[in-house]
C-alpha cells in the first residue's frame, strides 16, 4: 500500500530482533546512513535490545498484517556520563522496499512522545550530510541543525560530513540528579 498505513507501529519484542538486525545490516553494507563497515551479529543486536529494555528506552517496529517487520526506530543513550541522562540519540531504519511511503515519519513520532513521557530534554540525530531523506524527515519533526562536522566520516573510499540535529522537548518540572 503506497501510504504505509498497511503497517502497524508497536513496541518491538525480542522476536523482532532478527528482522531489526537484517534491516540494519542492509544499511551497513549498502549505505552511508551508518558508518559501521561490518554487519552486526544477532548476539550483538540481542544485547542491544536487552540493554534498551533494562534502561526503559523505546524500540518500535512497523509490521504488516503478516507480522513482517518493514522498519524500526529507537532511542539510545547519547552518552554514558550521568550529566547527559536527559539526552537521547535516535535511530530510524526502514527496509529499502518500503522507503518513501511515510513509515519513517510514523516510526519517528512515537519516539518523540516516548522521550517526552520519560522526561528527556533533548533528542540528537546524527545524520550523514548526503542523507536527504533522513534530513527532511527529521526537519519535519522540528529537529534543527546544531552542528556540521566536515570530513569526520570515511566509508566506501570517501570522506563524509556529518550533521547534528537537535529536537528540544519540554523540560520536566524538577529532574532528579
Ligand atoms: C531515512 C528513512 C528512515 C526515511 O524513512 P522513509 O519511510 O523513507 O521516509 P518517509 O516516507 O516518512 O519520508 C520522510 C521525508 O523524506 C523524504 N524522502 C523520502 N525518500 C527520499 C529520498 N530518497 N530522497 C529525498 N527525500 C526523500 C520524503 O519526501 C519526506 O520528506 P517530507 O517530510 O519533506 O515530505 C529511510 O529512507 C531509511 O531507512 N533510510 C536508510 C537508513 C537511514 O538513513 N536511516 C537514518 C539514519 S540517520
Amino acid at each position: 500500500m503506497p501510504d504505509g498505513h498497511a503497517h502497524a507501529i508497536r513496541p518491538a519484542t525480542r522476536d523482532d530482533v532478527p528482522a531489526i538486525l537484517a534491516i540494519y545490516n542492509h544499511a551497513v553494507l549498502h549505505t552511508t546512513a551508518t558508518y559501521d563497515y561490518e554487519p552486526r551479529t544477532l548476539e550483538q543486536r540481542l544485547a542491544w535490545y536487552e540493554e534498551h529494555v533494562r534502561d526503559g528506552l523505546p524500540v518500535f517496529v512497523a509490521v504488516d498484517a503478516a507480522g513482517i517487520v518493514a522498519g524500526w526506530s529507537s532511542l539510545s543513550r547519547y552518552h554514558a556520563k550521568p550529566g547527559y541522562q536527559f539526552t537521547a540519540e535516535n535511530s530510524v531504519y526502514v527496509a529499502e522496499a518500503h522507503r518513501g511511503q511515510g513509515l519513517g515519519a510514523r516510526l519517528l513520532a512515537p519516539l518523540i512522545e516516548a522521550a517526552q513521557r520519560r522526561g528527556l530534554r533533548a533528542i540528537i540525530a546524527v545524520i550523514d550530510s548526503g542523507n536527504e531523506a533522513s534530513l527532511r524527515l527529521h526537519a519535519r519533526f522540528g529537529f534543527e541543525q546544531v552542528g556540521y562536522f566536515r570530513q569526520i566520516g570515511y566509508k566506501f573510499g570517501r570522506w563524509l560530513d556529518v550533521v547534528y540535529l537537535e529536537r528540544l522537548l519540554e523540560p520536566s518540572a524538577s529532574p532528579a540528579g
